[in-house]
């Protein structure tokens, strides 16, 4: 069961979920939406545009898991999300950028943040931060962001219903997280590597440590990318994906 609280600007749904942890007010389900955010985060320390016109959002849950069980869940989340994206038929269902973007045509769509949030005398929560580019024209991505961002809205030139994309990416995501808890990672692995548009392919992961280079071997059941780099196979657990020509 959802709990929806929607409002009309916040700094960053993600601060407000940990706001409501903090404060005892955080039932598992509850959701918070913005309309916009002023200050929308991103993944390692990024900012994230977050406009009118896209879905910002972040999921509260308090899932009863390991922490590389939890690492797994934002690789599921974004299974869960292109195949909500997927079901409104326009896309290539093939679109996720390793660990959890994602893609359309070879533009980010979606993102998502996830953060642990735990007071030593309470149980972990989880709070998902979910970012999705919907009905924002290029313009308003902001200037940087439009060669390798785009939204539902410029990819098929179709306004879409915030509440129905809402609703399918929660429906979707309630799904996956089950089947992860019920049977694991395996089926869902599966699953994310068709989706995944580099593997098997030549990438480079740029890393706060520096850059691989090489032939995206895997993604492993630990959620890890494998790389060839001709020297060495490496697994690595952080970094960007950039598709080499
Ligand atoms: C990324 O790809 O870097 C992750 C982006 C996550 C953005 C969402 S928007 C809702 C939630 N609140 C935030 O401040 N960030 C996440």
């Amino acid at each position: 069961d959802w709990k929806l609280h929607l409002f009309p600007e916040l700094d960053s749904t993600n601060e407000m979920a940990k706001k409501l942890i903090r404060e005892g007010q955080a039932a598992e389900g509850t959701v918070i939406i913005s309309r916009q955010q002023s200050r929308g985060k991103g993944r390692r320390g990024r900012s994230w545009q977050s406009p009118l016109g896209g879905l910002w959002f972040s999921i509260i849950l308090r899932p009863e898991l390991a922490l590389s069980e939890v690492v797994l869940l934002s690789l599921v989340f974004a299974v869960a999300i292109s195949q909500a994206l997927d079901s409104f038929q326009f896309f290539d269902p093939q679109m996720i950028k390793w660990p959890n973007d994602v893609y359309i045509n070879g533009k980010k769509v979606a993102g998502i943040l996830l953060e642990l949030s735990g007071e030593l005398e309470q149980a972990d929560y989880l709070v998902v931060g979910i970012g999705i580019n919907v009905n924002m024209d290029r313009a308003s991505l902001g200037r940087g962001l439009a060669k390798t961002a785009t939204s539902l809205w410029e990819e098929s030139g179709t306004y879409y219903q915030m509440g129905e994309v809402l609703l399918r990416v929660l429906q979707s995501i309630e799904e996956y997280y089950y089947e992860f808890l019920k049977n694991g990672f395996e089926d869902i692995r599966k699953e994310y590597k068709s989706r995944c548009f580099h593997l098997g392919k030549m990438i480079r992961l740029d890393t706060p440590r520096g850059s691989v280079e090489g032939l995206n071997l895997n993604i492993d059941e630990q959620g890890n990318l494998i790389i060839d780099s001709g020297d060495s196979i490496e697994c690595l657990n952080t970094g960007d994906v950039a598709l080499l020509a």
